[in-house]
């Protein structure tokens, strides 16, 4: 059966001419590039990352919009994939393939579908977020901030001195700048030394 399959498959066609068979190839490879930039661009809005899942609606989204990547004096946003996809393809293709399946399993599962639950893993999950961006020197962020283009004259001397280390290679942006779209995380304290047993009466 399957090498009858495979016999018909690689049988050149008499019915059909060269032309049409490369037509139908175009149009089939035309649909699929034309959908994926669809696809990309319909779950890469902040309404989609933001409400698409009960969990982001209920504390990631709200939390998100008190931040100055989202409310600031120039009206100027950072989107969610600004900052947590590749900006390259395929990179970002298959980084978003993966973060889909990964919150769409995380989310049937409850992973942080209450407050409690959110605030115990949150300090886990953003240090992955940190970890990939110390990783590629924030390239992300500086795909808007570009040091080449500061003018320091406008910047505080706390900047201009805390930069230097970035320019010497000494740090990288988000080692000084956590929480600048979240609220950031705290430490979880040590888990407290397991409670003596109750006396018996
Ligand atoms: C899509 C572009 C974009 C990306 C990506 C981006 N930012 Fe920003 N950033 C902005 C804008 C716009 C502002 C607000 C400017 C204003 O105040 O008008 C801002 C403001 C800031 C500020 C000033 C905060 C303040 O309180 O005034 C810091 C610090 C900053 N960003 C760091 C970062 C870091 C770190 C990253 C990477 C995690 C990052 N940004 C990613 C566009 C971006
Ligand atoms: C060693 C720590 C450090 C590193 C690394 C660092 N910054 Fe900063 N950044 C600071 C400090 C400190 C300030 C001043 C904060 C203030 O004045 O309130 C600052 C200020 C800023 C501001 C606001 C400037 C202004 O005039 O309002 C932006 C935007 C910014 N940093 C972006 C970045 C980006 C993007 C990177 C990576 C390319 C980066 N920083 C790397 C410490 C750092
Ligand atoms: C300016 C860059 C930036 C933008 C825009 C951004 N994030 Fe983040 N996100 C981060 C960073 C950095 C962390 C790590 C924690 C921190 O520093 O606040 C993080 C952490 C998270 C976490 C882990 C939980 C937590 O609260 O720390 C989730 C989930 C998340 N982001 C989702 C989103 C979604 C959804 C959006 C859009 C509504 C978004 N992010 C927009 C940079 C960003």
């Amino acid at each position: 059966m399957l090498g009858r399959f495979f016999r018909w498959l690689f049988t050149p066609s008499a019915r059909w001419s060269l032309f049409t068979l490369l037509l139908v190839g175009c149009v089939v490879g035309a649909v699929g590039v034309i959908g994926t930039q669809v696809m990309v661009h319909v779950t890469g809005t902040d309404e989609f990352c933001g409400t698409a899942c009960h969990s982001h609606a209920q504390f990631v989204y709200p939390d998100h919009k008190t931040s100055v990547h989202y409310n600031n004096r120039t009206g100027v946003r950072a989107a969610c994939v600004d900052c947590h996809l590749p900006h390259a393809y395929p990179a970002k293709l298959i980084a978003k393939a993966k973060a889909g399946i990964k919150d769409a399993y995380a989310e049937m599962r409850g992973t942080i579908s209450t407050k409690e639950k959110f605030e115990a893993e949150r300090w886990r999950m953003a240090n992955i977020v940190w970890d990939e961006m110390k990783a590629d020197n924030s390239a992300n962020c500086r795909s808007c901030h570009d040091p080449a283009a500061w003018d320091v004259k406008k910047q505080s001397e706390d900047a201009v001195k805390a930069h230097k280390k970035f320019t010497n290679g000494k740090a990288t942006c988000i080692e000084c700048h956590a929480g600048v779209a979240h609220t950031e995380p705290e430490e979880p304290k040590a888990a407290p030394a397991a409670a003596p047993a109750a006396a018996p009466k």
